[in-house]
């Protein structure tokens, strides 16, 4: 009897062990699989950093925390699939989805938002991500993201002149 409950906790342990190893679901939405290419396709990425600069870059950096999370190596830890359905429908996501759940309550309960893009447009936003966790040098337009633009008031005046 003893030997089976250790037995029956050492597969169990195994079991849970092999489970928390693999990224979890593909989350909920309307992207049920993507086709990812062997090599990153640059002018996917390219299309990918204009719209995250305009939509996303209010609550996220990529290197840097901000509103939302650091979204660098993203996707080491979601599918592909769960990416943009996070992006096309945070909404039921964040009230279904268990990471998303988790996630609202690391950030503060500060909620992603619906930003109107098309499923095509996420697809370039997440060849975007796998560009950046490819972990070679990044071209600038990419690096650029990470930076606040000064607002005009607290740009750089001329130093007064010494005497
Ligand atoms: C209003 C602020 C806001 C905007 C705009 C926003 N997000 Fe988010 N995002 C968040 C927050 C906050 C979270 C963490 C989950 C939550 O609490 O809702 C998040 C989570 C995520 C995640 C999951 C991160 C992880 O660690 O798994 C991804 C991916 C993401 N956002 C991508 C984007 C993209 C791409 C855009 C632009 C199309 C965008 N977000 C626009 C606030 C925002």
């Amino acid at each position: 009897m003893k030997k089976i409950s250790k037995l029956s906790i050492i597969i169990i342990f195994a079991f849970l062990l092999s489970v928390s190893c693999k990224k979890e679901g593909i989350g909920i939405g309307p992207v049920e699989s993507v086709e990812l290419g062997e090599a990153i396709d640059d002018a996917k990425v390219e299309k990918g950093a204009a719209t995250f600069k305009l939509k996303c870059t209010p609550c996220h950096k990529i290197t840097v925390k901000h509103v939302g999370p650091v979204l660098k190596d993203v996707t080491t830890r979601r599918k592909p699939e769960w990416i943009m359905n996070m992006i096309l429908n945070p909404e039921e996501m964040i009230a279904k989805d268990p990471t998303a759940k988790k996630l609202l309550l690391e950030n503060n309960m500060m909620k992603m938002v619906r930003t109107g893009i098309s499923q095509d447009e996420a697809r370039d936003i997440l060849e975007l991500f796998r560009k950046v966790d490819e972990g070679k040098e990044l071209p600038d337009y990419i690096k650029k993201l990470d930076e606040t633009p000064k607002p005009p008031e607290t740009a750089e005046q001329p130093a007064a002149e010494k005497k």
